[in-house]
């Protein structure tokens, strides 16, 4: 079992809730027997997938003389240090120092982080170790029946808060999007937003079907993925907001497609739009990045309107999530 055996680092703490999991990298970008550097949440990272298959991460900085152990490479189940072969397994203990005769010094442990692999995803556990962990986040509409191609990744000099809050607006659409999904999209609107457990959903109440229901609703599952089910139950996009630090983030942008019997259909859809959503995201990069890039939970100087709903609920239960964190 994954465990830390110090407690998990603080480095940037107050941005980011605690006690909730997080994505963190695509597991495509994580090779069997190799090890990648990744500054995530504040913290340089060395995460590596064993011979096993299995993931680890510990803090990139070598307790022996601070090498990044992420120059290194996978041996045995452990990292081993480039500098002088020091090797440390997934718990962060030091196993093996070939200068010392293979006898591992005592006290040259590195901190390790609890991690999980699921829906293609390594999930970071940003909190203090326990027993039991809580299930990891995702949504129950996207099951096995979807499937989804490529890896697409996006770095931006924008805070993840702001990365989120883009795409729960809808008034960008007409304006920023104007050349693609914003194509006959009315600027008036009326916004409607909701929060219930993890999730918050919001839509627009001056597009509903017949019956009532909204046209389209799109979800943030708290804290960092979002699911758009723009083509129905045949086509959903799905973005994970993954902090680098604050003021800076890596977007994984996902099209999950409805498996279709059709030998790598689904998977060329995907692909398209892929290139197709590198276009979308360019357009909001664009224009996100002139936005001061501080936290947003605790912004007093912009003046909300009613379309802001979404992003307002947003902020309240960051808040609230962050103000747990330091109570809890
Ligand atoms: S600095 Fe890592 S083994 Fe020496
Ligand atoms: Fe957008």
């Amino acid at each position: 079992m994954i465990r830390c055996i110090k407690p998990c680092i603080e480095t940037e703490a107050s941005l980011f809730p605690r006690d909730h999991w997080y994505a963190i990298v695509d597991s495509r970008e994580l090779r069997r027997g190799k090890v990648i550097g990744a500054r995530r949440l504040g913290v340089d990272l060395a995460i590596w997938r064993d011979e096993a298959g299995q993931v680890h991460a510990t803090a990139d900085r070598c307790p022996h003389r601070g090498a990044s152990l992420s120059l290194g490479r996978v041996r045995g189940g452990c990292v081993e240090c480039p500098f002088h072969g020091f090797r440390f397994d997934g718990a962060g203990r030091c196993v093996a120092a070939p200068c010392n005769g293979d006898e591992a010094p005592r006290h040259l442990d590195v901190q390790a982080q609890v991690l999980r692999e699921a829906h293609e995803f390594v999930w970071l556990w940003w909190g203090e170790p326990r027993a039991s962990y809580p299930e990891l986040p995702w949504f129950p509409e996207l099951d096995a029946a979807y499937v989804h191609a490529g890896l697409m990744a996006i770095e931006a000099p924008i805070d993840w808060m702001r990365a989120v809050e883009n795409q729960l607006d809808w008034a960008h659409l007409p304006f920023v999007h104007r050349t693609t999904i914003g194509v006959g999209v009315a600027p008036a609107m009326e916004v409607g937003a909701a929060v219930e457990g993890d999730r918050l959903d919001t839509w627009q109440a001056n597009r509903v079907r017949p019956d009532g229901t909204p046209e389209l609703k799109i979800s943030l599952v708290f804290p960092n993925i979002w699911i758009n089910p723009f083509g129905g139950r045949w086509q959903t996009g799905m973005i994970a907001f993954v902090p680098i630090e604050a003021g800076r983030s890596r977007l994984y942008v996902r099209t999950y497609q409805r498996r279709l019997g059709i030998p790598g259909l689904a998977g060329l859809v995907s692909r398209v739009m892929n290139q197709f959503n590198k276009i979308i995201l360019g357009q909001d990069i664009r224009v996100v990045r002139s936005q001061p890039q501080a936290p947003t939970h605790e912004l007093k100087d912009e003046r909300l309107v009613q379309s802001d709903l979404a992003i307002a609920l947003f902020r309240k239960e960051l808040r609230r999530r962050l103000s747990q964190a330091v109570s809890g």
